[in-house]
């Protein structure tokens, strides 16, 4: 068997020009490993995350970010190119996947973004070590139906740990029989719907990529319930 493909691929988001501000631009740049076996690269859940990021960069400057099941991270990287303090993770049993998420912030001159193993469902002292958090991001974390728990307990940990924060998270369609609303009860947490044409997400094309209008994504926040079930 050969070496995997690898490959990079470029990113780009325009912002509009309201206000008579210049139109803000802003290129990535994502590594891509293009095997069956192994498979990593931005999925469509991702360029449509990223798409809310950058919608909401003004709000970002400062806040400290969490990217959960990261993989690649064109997400955290939107983040944290826009200004937000970003902490990056995915699986501590997935060093390929650690590794391709460090060479995506070298790629985009960010070296300096932690990139931390924190594997869903376990609290580590990796989990447990964490400076606080404002948002907690995730796209496609959600597309296996054995995790969803150990996904909501890691989130519950951090949303308990910090109370003001949110999880933003997409997700793709793949079985109308899937749901996370019994674990969210569960929990104790709430979910609201964003709808994709709200944040300019509803394109064919999204920030050059053409993957996402070929599949069902939805975003959804996720928060701690209060104590009135509200
Ligand atoms: C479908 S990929 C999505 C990757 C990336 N967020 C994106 O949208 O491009 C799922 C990601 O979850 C990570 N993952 C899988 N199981 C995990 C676990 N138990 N704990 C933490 N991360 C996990 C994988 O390594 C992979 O990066």
């Amino acid at each position: 068997m050969g070496e995997p493909r690898r490959a990079v691929r470029r990113y780009r988001f325009v912002g509009d020009s309201a206000g008579g501000e210049e139109r803000a631009v802003l290129v990535l740049r994502v590594p891509e490993v293009l095997d069956p076996q192994y498979g990593m690269y931005a999925w469509p859940c991702a360029v449509v995350l990223a798409q809310y990021v950058w919608f909401h960069r003004r709000t970002l400057p400062g806040r400290r970010v969490l990217e959960i099941g990261a993989g690649v991270s064109l997400p955290g990287i939107v983040a944290a190119k826009c200004g937000a303090q970003v902490t990056l993770s995915d699986s501590e049993e997935l060093p390929q996947c650690l590794e391709i998420s460090q060479q995506s912030c070298l790629l985009n001159h960010l070296p300096h973004v932690p990139v931390v193993g924190i594997t869903w469902g376990r609290i580590s002292p990796e989990l447990l070590s964490l400076a606080p958090i404002d948002i907690i991001l995730g796209s496609d974390v959600f597309f296996d139906p054995k995790d969803f728990e150990d996904i909501l307990t890691t989130v519950y940990f951090l949303l308990e740990k910090n109370p003001h924060a949110q999880f933003w998270t997409t997700y793709q369609v793949r079985s109308a029989d899937w749901s996370i609303e019994a674990l969210l009860y569960k929990w104790k947490l709430k979910s609201i719907h964003i709808p994709l044409h709200s944040f300019s997400a509803d394109k064919e094309h999204l920030a050059s990529s053409s993957l996402p209008s070929r599949h069902t994504i939805e975003m959804m926040i996720i928060s701690l319930a209060r104590s009135d079930g509200t």
